[in-house]
């Protein structure tokens, strides 16, 4: 059995808030008393000297459903200290989707034909053969639901095709997917009732299922939507995380004053947690609905015009000669990262507590948001090291033990005995985010080791090639 050892780093588990210098033994996937090591002379071992040692970080908010794919080495993750990835997030999933052109939001994933699994178990099956890097837990998406089962999304699903996604939604579960998302702000999920995601997600109880959220509005009616969601977790009495909390648009800026207040009420009576990423601009496909209120735009990709990719809207459409909505229709289809919120918001939801961390990175776009090769390093360096917001062990909670905890990730996210030895060594010193919005694909600084199920699989400032990735079904402890 491979054996490893890391010595003299300064370990922080993942859920207390101490720090010790000491020795951890790696045998096999698993943390193990050092005596116990078979051959623990000639075992491989770090130095971890000046470095803190921690449970690799969960990055809870993800689109990476066909980068465990199409690039299983998973560098903008790995490269962060992540070694699990939430995938299946805002109602988007690859699978179960076949054969039909994935209408946006769901086009952040690919085209046709990368929408090729018609159930969650091929999807599952294709992700085993060749695994990634790191691990991953699947949600299955609302919207893709939809567009695997309705004719028309602008209208709710009716009876029969509530059944129909009840079905796919139980097959999902049944290969091993962690719980169903939704995306109501967009398109293909908007016209979705309230009652029709109750009873979707009411069917995951069964499988102790958990429900996450992009909600119908992040703006104006940003404490409707929160009020909406907390419906939605009582009714179906399942566990809710809501998705990249903010208030977007100058008139809704301070609004995460009242909707984090109505968030902790309902946390006493029922399980409800959110995720956020360390940015005030926020990445998604263009539409004319998030123009109006976005101080600038910034064009991640489009199909039509590659040629504009990275650049400014307002630039774009100067030179075309025509408004902003009439740029952005020409450019479609397409991204865009738009400047909407306010650091105020963003700092109070970053220190809400149990806040988790999800990068809600956009793999496949051309000019992606810095968030995707940056928030994990962002928050440690420049949020919690530079700015105290709060301490190094408990930023390193929120991005380990406590999403552990709220996913169901059995023996993941801690640092002790028996555990699975998914560990992050980093300089706490020098950690921080090195990607922008002028210069994305960049990974950052100060991150020295990342092992995955006791593999090496990032060192000296690159992947190993070493695929240990697993598919982590939910576990209720
Ligand atoms: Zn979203
Ligand atoms: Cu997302």
């Amino acid at each position: 059995m491979d054996e490893l050892i890391i010595r003299n780093g300064s370990v922080i588990d993942g859920l207390t808030p101490a720090r010790t210098t000491r020795t951890i033994a790696v045998s096999g996937s698993r943390i193990h008393p050092l005596e116990q090591l078979d051959n623990p002379d000639t075992a491989d071992t770090i130095d971890a000297e000046h470095l803190v040692v921690a449970p690799g970080f969960i990055d809870v908010h993800t689109h990476d459903d066909r980068l465990v794919m199409s690039d299983p080495t998973m560098t903008p993750k790995v490269s962060q200290g992540v070694t699990t990835v939430i995938t299946g997030n805002c109602g988007v999933s690859l699978a179960p989707l076949c054969g039909v052109e994935p209408p946006p939001p769901l086009n952040l994933l690919g085209d046709s034909n990368d929408f090729r699994y018609s159930t969650m178990l091929e999807y599952r099956d294709a992700v085993e053969r060749f695994p990634p890097a790191i691990n991953l837990a699947m949600q299955v998406g609302h919207s893709t639901l939809r567009a695997a089962t309705m004719d028309d999304l602008e209208r709710p699903a009716t009876a029969d095709e509530i059944g129909r996604m009840g079905e796919l939604l139980d097959a999902a579960m049944a290969a091993g997917a962690i719980g169903m998302s939704t995306g109501l702000a967009y398109a293909p999920a908007a016209h979705a009732p309230t009652e029709e995601v109750i009873a979707l997600v009411s069917r995951l109880k069964a499988h102790n299922g958990i429900h996450t959220t992009h909600m119908r509005n992040e703006e104006g009616a940003v404490l409707e939507s929160v009020k909406e969601t907390i419906r939605i977790g009582k009714e179906a009495d399942v566990p809710v995380v809501i998705s990249h909390h903010k208030a977007g648009g100058k008139a809704n800026w301070g609004k995460t004053r009242e909707t984090l207040r109505r968030i902790s009420e309902a946390q006493q009576v029922q399980s409800l947690n959110l995720d956020v990423y360390p940015y005030i601009a926020s990445s998604t496909v263009l539409m004319a609905e998030y123009i109006e209120r976005a101080e600038r735009i910034i064009v991640t990709w489009s199909k039509s015009h590659p040629e504009m990719n990275g650049r400014d809207l307002a630039e774009i459409a100067g030179e075309w000669g025509m408004d902003l909505f009439a740029a952005a229709d020409k450019l479609q289809p397409a991204g865009a990262i738009y400047f909407q919120m306010h650091e105020d918001d963003l700092q109070r939801v970053l220190q809400f507590p149990d806040a988790m961390i999800g990068s809600d990175g956009l793999p496949h776009d051309e000019v992606p948001h810095p968030r995707l090769w940056g928030t994990f390093p962002r928050v440690l360096g420049h949020y919690c090291r530079d700015l105290g917001l709060f301490t190094l062990e408990e930023a390193v909670r929120r991005m380990t033990s406590v999403p552990a905890k709220v996913f169901g990730l059995r023996d993941r996210g801690i640092i002790r005995e028996g555990a699975i030895a998914d560990l992050v060594i980093f300089d706490p010193r020098t950690i921080i985010d090195s990607a922008t919005f002028e210069s994305s694909k960049v990974p950052a600084e100060g991150i020295h080791t990342v092992i995955v199920g006791g593999e090496i699989v990032w060192q000296n400032g690159k992947p190993t090639g070493r695929r240990p990735g697993q598919v982590l079904e939910r576990v209720v402890m």
